[in-house]
């Protein structure tokens, strides 16, 4: 069973732009420092808000997973949705149990906890991401 909505993420050409427009347009303050995970091929950085947090994310190297997203979306656009979940690999197998294709096996992501992608034909187009909540939260 899912928990929290813990953010949004956004494909974009640039985190540094990206953050000046929710810095500009809409008054976020508190935005985090570009963090890199080169294995994974995404810079990213987060918008953080009272509730919630918007993922930036953009291509990093050659064989990122964004640059065909981008292709497709130019200037941008909505890449997932992350919900929180307790156990990671209790989630994986409750997916697959129920037919979903989890889309890798769990690995570290922006968050420093383990996450998995469902793929988007399971849930109306959306691709999901599950990330077990951090420890100190
Ligand atoms: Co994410």
């Amino acid at each position: 069973m899912i928990g929290p909505l813990n953010h949004v993420g956004i494909a974009v050409p640039s985190i540094e732009e990206a953050a000046q427009v929710y810095r500009d347009l809409y008054g976020a303050t508190d935005i985090t420092e570009a963090g890199e995970m080169m294995e994974q091929g995404v810079r990213f950085c987060f918008v953080n808000l009272p509730n919630s947090q918007i993922e930036l994310i953009e291509p990093l190297g050659e064989n990122s997973p964004i640059k065909n997203f981008l292709a497709k979306n130019p200037k941008g656009g909505q890449h997932h949705v992350c919900f929180e979940v307790e156990d990671i690999h209790a989630a994986k197998a409750e997916m697959e149990a129920k037919g979903a294709t989890v889309l890798n096996e769990p690995r570290i992501g922006a968050h420093g906890t383990l996450i998995i992608f469902v793929h988007p034909k399971n849930s109306n187009g959306v691709l999901i991401e599950l990330m077990e909540t951090p420890k100190h939260s």
